[in-house]
């Protein structure tokens, strides 16, 4: 069966590399004619490790390729998988145009039965939603073909996606059974390696996306309220974090206290959650209070600077190292670096930026206000600009492999300010830094 996956952006790029990868016969299908050009010479739109290498080696194994034309995608595929985007509306709802708009296009121009298959991350529901389309433009055409419509939610980290999908916990197929037995078969090269599917109704397959992001992100934020009584109370919440991790029930995974979560899933997805519990009359304390901590957090880094300072910010100058919403990525959205770079900013600091791959996308955020902001081209180059302080706002491996030695003698009486935490305590005491703040610790202050 020959399967068409639309929208090339992170999710459907990868599945579509991935999928042929297994064996299949697949189309990426994109309205953006530059992306496509892009594709078809060869070239990889986004940053994620392992994927332009696949792309390459499925195209030219024949497996895989690209366009723009919708139309002939549609006539010549039995599988179609939407993969656009569901941004965040201004009212926190789940913007679905892009997953409608396919939709309405298969619908329009399907000559075989089929299967939908949703990727995109969408509000239970929304495949019901897409059977009215179906129906509705079915009846239109007065021509009618068996189109079952499951949900299949992907669970893809940005900078480690293929190895998700290739090495995924679990794949959820949400749908009627008949359906299900016929795209189990696709995932037959996974499910050969032992990997479990678990099938259920769709509408639980809508809803399960939705509450592993916000479990994750609910485990982040909850650390981060644990880290403010930590430092209170003079204990370390990596130590803390440890002492979790060890049982079994509550497991190792996002326990990182930090400055908070970003990305392009977790923010919009809690906001979605919360729209729907919301037009539902249902209480939204607990995602309210996950929302809520994550943005107080990603004010902890100027927090930090303005008790240092005592509250004279004005023409500071501060490295920031790293600028992604986490390592791996060059994705700037909703990046905790963003609250640390306006706040700063707004109190007159000069900031002096690196990053190993988001320069490019942090520049296009930042067009107007760019007078009191210097790009570098490394850590080095920061560390020259006589800097009163250094932030680390995402824990990229070069920073937390950086002798700190080299960071001490830079920095000389200026305070290095961890927002991730990438420094073992120990390890600062004996470079003799001046202060040293990081999340759920006690500051280390004058420990020369
Ligand atoms: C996430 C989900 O993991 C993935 O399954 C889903 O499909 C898309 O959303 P991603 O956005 O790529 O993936 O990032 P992830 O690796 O999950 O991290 C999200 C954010 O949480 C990052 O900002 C990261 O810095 C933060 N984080 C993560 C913490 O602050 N502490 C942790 O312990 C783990």
């Amino acid at each position: 069966m020959k399967i068409a996956v639309y929208g090339a952006g992170y999710v459907g790029l990868v599945t579509a590399a991935c999928l042929a990868k297994m064996g299949h016969d697949v189309i990426s299908a994109d309205i953006n004619p530059e992306r496509i050009a892009l594709l078809l010479q060869g070239e990889c739109p986004i940053y994620e490790a392992m994927l332009p290498a696949l792309l390459i080696e499925q195209c030219e194994l024949g497996r895989l390729s690209f366009t723009t034309n919708l139309q002939d995608t549609i006539h010549d595929a039995q599988i179609h998988m939407i993969a656009t985007g569901t941004p965040c509306l201004a009212n926190g709802q789940a913007d679905l145009s892009q997953v409608f708009a396919v939709a309405q296009c298969i619908a329009e121009n399907i000559k075989q039965d089929g299967f939908v298959v949703i990727k995109s991350t969408v509000p239970v529901g929304t495949g019901d939603r897409i059977e009215n389309i179906f129906s509705e433009i079915f009846n239109a055409r007065k021509e009618r073909f068996e189109v079952a419509v499951v949900s299949n939610p992907e669970f893809l980290r940005e900078g480690n996606a293929v190895h998700d999908f290739l090495y995924a916990d679990r794949i959820i197929l949400g749908g009627e059974p008949d359906a299900l037995l016929c795209l189990e078969q696709i995932y037959q090269p996974l499910t050969a390696e032992g990997i479990p599917v678990i099938k259920m109704q769709r509408r639980s397959a809508e809803l399960t996306k939705y509450a592993a992001n916000a479990m994750l992100a609910s485990r982040i934020s909850f650390m981060n309220q644990i880290s403010w009584i930590s430092t209170k109370v003079d204990a370390d919440i990596e130590e803390v974090r440890k002492g979790l991790s060890a049982d079994k029930r509550i497991g190792p995974a996002f326990l990182h206290a930090g400055i908070g979560y970003g990305g392009s899933c977790f923010p919009k997805d809690i906001q979605a959650l919360m729209h729907t519990s919301k037009a539902l009359d249902i209480d939204v304390t607990l995602l309210e209070a996950i929302d809520h901590i994550n943005m107080r957090q990603k004010n902890w880094v100027a927090e930090q600077l303005m008790t240092h300072f005592k509250g004279a910010l004005k023409d500071k100058r501060i490295g920031i190292l790293g600028l992604a919403f986490k390592p791996g990525t060059d994705d700037m959205r909703e990046a905790s670096s963003l609250v640390v770079i306006e706040r700063l900013l707004e109190m007159g600091s000069e900031l002096f930026l690196y990053d190993p791959v988001a320069i490019p996308a942090a520049k296009t955020m930042f067009t107007e206000k760019s007078e009191k902001m210097s790009w570098c081209a490394s850590i080095d180059e920061v560390l020259t600009h006589r800097l009163d302080a250094l932030v680390i706002a995402t824990e990229w491996p070069e920073f937390k492999n950086y002798p700190l030695a080299l960071i001490r003698q830079s920095l000389e009486d200026a305070p290095l300010i961890d927002g991730r935490n990438c420094f073992d305590l120990e390890a600062v005491k004996a470079a003799k830094l001046s202060s040293y703040y990081s999340v759920g610790r006690i500051p280390l202050r004058e420990v020369i």
